[in-house]
């Protein structure tokens, strides 16, 4: 319960990064829902918003939100996520959803990008939370040998495909000591699609939700 209204006060606080006119980034899941919530009483002021998944553009047009193709717009001022671990670096971990892959390519082609969640989601070292890896399906075995070998403990995340088709694997185990670093050796071995690691474009602004209001990191 104090998780859900913490998320709702970092989602409601990201509505001051909105600008009057401009087309939003929208990520995907439960703090993002209420950022999409929030969006809806100004949404005679935005131009409409870009979903970084099918659930989430659902639940923007059930507001009336007018939902974009990234192909059509260009970079967005702005995009607006959660996230399943963040560091004081404002490196995340996404993909408890399993929208990583579109969130990621939302994240990349905007100028700014403000991760919202609860307190409890800032660590000290990234990898607590298992590390959602997108593949294509025929290289999950081939990928799910090559996370071993690297120390991690990769599950399949049964019964679920991805927005793009795609599968799971979720990956215990893993210390992230050098985020950057394990997210493009992850990215490299074929077959990976994206790993979860935010890094090499990490958040620029994070706000968390606390007990009696945010707090902000940048
Ligand atoms: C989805 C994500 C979400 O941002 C992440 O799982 C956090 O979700 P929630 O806001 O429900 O805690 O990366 O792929």
């Amino acid at each position: 319960m104090g998780d859900t209204d913490q998320k709702q006060r970092a989602a409601e606080a990201a509505l001051e990064q909105v600008e009057a006119g401009t087309v939003i980034g929208v990520g995907t899941g439960s703090t993002a829902d209420f950022f999409i919530d929030a969006l809806a009483r100004i949404k005679s002021k935005i131009d409409g918003a870009v979903a970084s998944s099918e659930a989430s553009a659902q639940r923007l047009r059930g507001h009336g939100i007018p939902v974009l193709d990234l192909n059509d717009v260009g970079e967005l001022p702005l995009y607006v996520d959660g996230a399943d671990e963040a560091n004081r670096h404002l490196q995340l971990i996404k993909g408890g959803g399993g929208a990583l892959t579109r969130e990621k390519i939302v994240a990349a082609a905007s100028r700014r990008f403000v991760c919202i969640a609860h307190e409890a989601k800032l660590v000290d070292v990234l990898g607590a939370f298992p590390l959602p890896v997108e593949v294509i399906p025929m290289a999950r075995s081939y990928v799910a040998r090559e996370l071993v070998r690297r120390g991690g403990q990769p599950v399949l995340r049964e019964g679920f495909v991805t927005d793009n088709g795609n599968a799971i694997l979720d990956v215990r185990g893993l210390r992230i000591a050098e985020p950057a670093k394990l997210e493009a050796d992850l990215n490299n071995i074929p077959g990976v699609v994206t790993n979860g690691i935010f890094a090499l474009r990490p958040a620029d602004l994070l706000i968390l939700g606390t007990a009696d209001g945010t707090r902000t990191l940048d």
